[in-house]
Formats: structure tokens, C-alpha cells, sequence
């Protein structure tokens, strides 16, 4: 036992494991983070490379590998250690776990029935409808065996029989939610039971280290189960299958999420299945169900930017509405695609790729994607059509969290109806809320902050790693648009040298720090940058420094408008008509500015 255990760490670096988790950063000789399993601002839990261990001077919770999944994953150690076996490639014989514990089992059953279900897809002639099926839903062979795609014929035993041959039990087979008990008894008196998928397509659905936990099916059409049950039958909640925390294709998709720094979320699992096959990978779906917060917890390990491409409506009642409404309140930044109304992404994949391709180059904000459906078809001139659109747009307004989102929201709805704000501001009051909760915005809040330093940081380090393309920005550059002190002196002293040499000079510019402190942050970021953007070709770098110039712009104008509606209320008490007046053509300038 303990030479697995031992095998396993010698293996796997302690640094990658837990950076799947947390964003780990190198100071020095040593790695920090800050700690997941207690609130902090600076970091205090840290990682030894050489140690193989962790720990968190705030919690003073810490250990191996193994300790930091179970932490953070609430798992036991058997679960641990087939995770942590399975990402080695080091075979735990059965004799040495310390306990086949019941999920280990479950998962054992999972596994053997995915590689059953695919091998009959693959090679039994019972499935030739089923392979020509896929084949004119356009997928080829090699995507089928990405995502092991299944079939299980018109029967009502086959998995059972293989899992029984193999030695499981029926209690196992059922508690994986693979069989399903029979309501009466066989003629014996013995409890009797049958396959819960019959004559479907099969989707394991795997763990972010991809086990397979659970199944999703479909019908073939022209079947007899197509006219007798739903066309998607799902595993059931099991103790390894917990719907509320799994996002299919996320395994498959966790790098390539963190590359790009988004994700795309759509509905269906033919949707992610497509959009994989033409190489958009950082892809994910909810099977059809409105996201949890759990859900959005696991992809914000990943990225705060995410891609609907969702059938959204402006009727909002829809599971695609709560979704929207929860990652709003959650502070991620959400944009739409905008495909053809009633397209799901994989029909549109299949019809025309270079459509999907286009919409995926230019998400549309949530909000303008509102606008224009409730644009969509009206007629400007007259008036009860415009009244629509208000009564459309202002629930969606009144929902936004921020502010300031708001004002500029009433703003536009205002420009483009020519209808006073004032007006569409007592309009405003008038819809009822529904309640963020103190909870929502505490996360907002810390989201916002935490974001604006990362995006000061990179943009930083990428300056100084790419000079030609990055000297284009300095002009631009306000010290104010960056939060960290340091980054501001950094800033200032690249500007300053610049102005003078018309150069940035690394080496120079490393020199002028004195401080040792300063010097060793500046390796940091550098090392940031190796370490995030060592795939990406100058292009890209332009393009990467060019979106956060963007976000840190928009942050610095949204703080200056926050503190103008701030001095405006307090003028306001005062009434002091002037001061009031001046204030508000600030406002209107600022906000001009944030919409360019
Ligand atoms: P859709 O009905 O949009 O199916 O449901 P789809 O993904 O476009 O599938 P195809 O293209 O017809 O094959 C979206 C998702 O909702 C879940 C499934 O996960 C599906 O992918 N769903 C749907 C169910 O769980 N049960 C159902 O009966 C239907
Ligand atoms: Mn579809």
C-alpha cells in the first residue's frame, strides 16, 4: 500500500495537481496561493515542490497530494487514490486498496459498461443503424471514439447479463442506476430486474478526470422506444453521480478552457460532441437543465468569461433565464452567440461551420443581444410598438447588479426610444426585483477585484515581454487603470524611460529598482507570461494585450462613474443647481466614453 501511495507522489508533480484547483503563483523559490479552503485577500497557502506538500498558514490545514483532493473534492481517500492512480497511470491492484469503498465499486461498474456499450457500437452488427445514424448526423469515427460514444440493442437484459458474467451484483448495478427493479416479482420469487437504457445511443458522462460516472442516452428515430419514452433518459442521482455538480465534456475541456480564458456553454450534448469536431474544444453543456452554482463554481476554477449558445428569449422563464440570471449575479462576464433563431450549434456546425465560426469570433454582449431582439421587427414611429419594447427591456435592466450597468442601459434604451430617462426611470422603480442576496454580491465583489489585478498584472508582463508590440499601448495608459502599487511604479517607470529612449529596456528598466522586492516581482510576472502565453504567436499577444487594455479601461471609467454618482447624490441634498448641472455633463461625457 504504502509503495503505491509513494509511487503515485513520486510521479505526479504536487504543484500541477493542485493548480488544476487554484491559480498558483511562484515568488521566489517558493509557490503561494491563495487558500481555497478559507476566505483571505493575500496569499498564505503554500506549496513545496521538493516537500511534495502543501499547507496554509490561515487554516493550517495541509499535506499530500491525496490531502488536498479529498479537501476540496469532499471525497474519501479510495476516491483519492484512484484519481490520483488513474492521473499517474499506476495500476492499484485489488488487494491493495485499503478499502473497496462502495463508489470505487460503482465507478469499476460504469467503466466496464462504458467500454461495453462502445465496443457493440464499434463492431456488432446489431448496431448498423445506429453507426449510419452518426454518420449522417455528420460525426466520424474518430469523435465517436473521443467521447466513446455507445449503442445498446432492442433488449431488456444485455448489460445486465455482461455485468453478472463479469461478477457484479444486481444491488451494484442498480445503486450505478444502470438497471432499474422490476415491479413484480419472476415466477422463482426472486426480486427481478432489467437494463435501464434499451435500443439507444450512449454518452458516458465523465468526472473532470474523466471516470465515467453516469450515462445519458438517445432514441434512434424510426424505433419502437421513440413514440414510448423521452428522447434523452438520463442515470439517476447515484452516491457517484451528483447532476447538480457535472458538466459534460468538461474533462475534455479544462485546458483548453483555461488556454482561451472562456468557455462556451450550450444545451446538448450533440452540440459539444459538434463543436469538438471542428476544433472548438473549450466546450461544455448542462444536458438540458438550468446551471447550478455548483456548475458555475467548477468553471469559475477556470475562466470568468463565458459563451451562451443558448436558445435565449426575452421571456424569461425559460431554464436558459435562470441560468443567465445566476451567472449575472455571480459577476462573470457573459456574452451570447448569435446564430440563426432556432438553430441548435450543432445543426448549424453541420449546415454551415463557417457561420459558427463567425458568431464564435464575435459574441455579442448579453445586453445588446436583448436590444436587438426587442428591436427586432418594431416599428420606431409608432408608439404602442415602443412601448413594448420598454416593457421588454426594463425588467432585464432592472435585474443588472451594477449600478452603473444600469444607468448606461437606461441610457441607451432611452436614446433609441427618444424617450426621456427621467420617465423610464420612474418606469424602472415600478418592477419588482427579484433579490440578488448578500451572498451574490459579496462573490461579485471579489470577483471584480481579484480580475482587475490579474488583467494589470498580465498586461504588465506582456509589455515587458513583448516591447515592440507593447510600447503601441503606452500613450494610452493611465496609472489609475491599475489597482496593485507596484504595477503602478512599474508603469510609470517604463513611461518615463520610454518618453526619454523611445525603448522599453528590460534590462534598464530592472535596474533602476533598488529594491529587491521589486526586482524579484518583476521575475514573477515574467514567469507569469512564460508559463500562460508560451503557445501564442505575436498575433495573438497583440490581441491579448489589445482585450485588456480594453477591460482595464472600462473598469477605470465604470469607478470614475461610480464616484460621480456618488458626489451627485451628495450635491443633490444640497441643492446646488451649478454644481449639480456640471456633474451631470460629466456623467454623460463618461458614460459616451464607456459605450465607445
Ligand atoms: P434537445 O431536445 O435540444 O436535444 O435537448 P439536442 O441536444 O438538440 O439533441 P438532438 O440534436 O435532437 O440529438 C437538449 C439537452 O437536454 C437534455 C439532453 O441532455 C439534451 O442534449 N434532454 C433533452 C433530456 O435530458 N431529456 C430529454 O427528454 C430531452
Ligand atoms: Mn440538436
Amino acid at each position: 500500500m504504502i509503495n503505491v501511495v509513494d509511487e503515485i507522489k513520486s510521479r505526479l508533480d504536487v504543484i500541477d495537481v493542485i493548480s488544476e484547483y487554484i491559480s498558483i503563483k511562484q515568488v521566489g523559490t517558493s509557490y503561494k496561493a491563495i487558500c481555497p479552503f478559507h476566505q483571505e485577500k493575500t496569499p498564505s497557502f503554500f506549496v513545496s515542490p521538493e516537500k511534495e506538500i502543501w499547507h496554509c498558514f490561515g487554516c493550517d490545514k495541509g499535506g499530500s497530494i491525496f490531502d488536498f483532493l479529498m479537501e476540496i473534492e469532499g471525497i474519501e481517500f479510495p476516491e483519492a487514490l484512484r484519481i490520483l492512480a488513474q492521473k499517474a497511470g499506476v495500476k492499484v491492484e485489488q488487494s491493495d486498496r485499503r478499502a473497496i469503498s462502495q463508489k470505487t465499486k460503482l465507478l469499476d461498474i460504469c467503466r466496464l459498461s462504458a467500454s461495453f456499450y462502445h465496443k457493440v457500437l464499434d463492431d456488432s452488427s446489431v448496431a448498423a443503424n445506429a453507426r449510419q445514424y452518426l454518420k449522417d448526423r455528420g460525426l466520424n469515427q474518430e469523435i465517436i471514439t473521443e467521447f466513446e460514444l455507445g449503442f445498446v440493442p432492442d433488449k431488456w437484459d444485455t448489460l445486465l447479463k455482461f455485468l453478472i458474467k463479469r461478477g457484479y451484483q444486481e444491488k451494484d448495478i442498480e445503486a450505478a442506476g444502470l438497471i432499474v427493479k422490476s415491479s413484480k416479482p419472476s415466477r422463482a420469487g426472486q426480486q427481478s430486474f432489467y437494463d435501464r437504457f434499451r435500443h439507444r445511443l450512449i454518452f458516458p458522462i465523465n468526472d473532470l478526470y474523466g471516470q465515467v460516472i453516469g450515462f445519458t442516452s438517445r432514441v434512434l428515430p424510426g424505433t419502437k422506444v421513440e413514440q414510448a419514452s423521452a428522447k434523452y433518459i438520463n442515470t439517476p442521482e447515484t452516491l457517484i453521480y451528483n447532476k447538480s455538480r457535472v458538466l459534460y465534456g468538461l474533462d475534455k475541456a479544462k485546458l483548453e478552457i483555461k488556454k482561451q480564458d472562456k468557455v462556451i456553454l450550450v444545451e446538448g450534448n450533440m452540440d459539444v460532441i459538434a463543436a469538438h469536431q471542428v476544433g472548438d474544444k473549450n466546450i461544455v453543456c448542462t444536458s438540458g437543465t438550468a446551471l447550478t452554482e455548483n456548475q458555475i463554481k467548477i468553471l469559475q476554477r477556470y475562466t470568468q468569461n463565458i459563451i451562451l449558445a443558448f436558445d435565449v428569449d426575452l421571456a424569461g422563464q425559460s431554464a436558459t433565464q435562470r441560468s443567465i440570471d445566476l451567472l449575472l449575479q455571480q459577476g462573470l462576464n457573459i456574452r451570447i452567440l448569435d446564430l440563426p433563431q432556432g438553430k441548435d450549434p450543432d445543426e448549424c456546425i453541420r449546415k454551415n461551420p463557417k457561420l459558427w465560426k463567425k458568431a464564435l469570433k464575435k459574441p455579442k454582449l448579453i445586453m445588446d443581444y436583448y436590444f436587438s431582439l426587442a428591436f427586432e421587427d418594431k416599428d420606431l414611429k409608432n408608439i404602442t410598438q415602443k412601448k413594448e419594447i420598454a416593457k421588454k427591456l426594463l425588467p432585464i435592466i432592472a435585474k443588472l447588479g451594477d449600478p452603473v450597468d444600469q444607468g448606461l442601459w437606461l441610457k441607451k434604451l432611452s436614446d433609441e426610444l427618444s424617450i426621456s430617462e427621467v420617465f423610464l426611470r420612474d418606469a424602472i422603480k415600478k418592477v419588482k426585483l427579484p433579490k440578488i442576496g448578500l451572498k451574490g454580491a459579496e462573490v461579485l465583489i471579489k470577483n471584480r477585484a481579484s480580475q482587475e489585478q490579474q488583467a494589470g498584472e498580465r498586461f504588465l508582463a506582456l509589455i515587458l515581454q513583448y516591447p515592440e508590440i507593447g510600447q503601441n499601448f503606452l500613450n494610452r495608459l493611465i496609472l489609475d487603470m491599475f489597482v496593485i502599487d507596484q504595477v503602478q511604479t512599474i508603469i510609470r517607470e517604463i513611461k518615463d524611460y520610454y518618453s526619454k529612449n523611445q525603448k522599453i529596456d528590460l534590462k534598464k528598466i530592472k535596474k533602476g529598482f533598488k529594491n529587491e522586492a521589486m526586482a524579484g516581482y518583476l521575475d514573477h510576472l515574467l514567469f507569469l507570461v512564460e508559463r500562460e502565453f508560451k503557445n501564442y504567436s505575436l498575433k495573438e499577444i497583440e490581441q491579448e494585450l489589445n482585450q485588456l487594455f480594453y477591460t482595464l479601461k472600462k473598469r477605470y471609467l465604470n469607478k470614475k462613474m461610480i464616484k460621480l454618482v456618488e458626489e451627485l447624490k451628495k450635491e443633490e441634498k444640497q441643492d446646488d443647481k451649478q454644481k449639480i448641472e456640471k456633474i451631470t455633463q460629466n456623467i454623460i461625457k463618461l458614460s459616451r466614453e464607456i459605450i465607445d
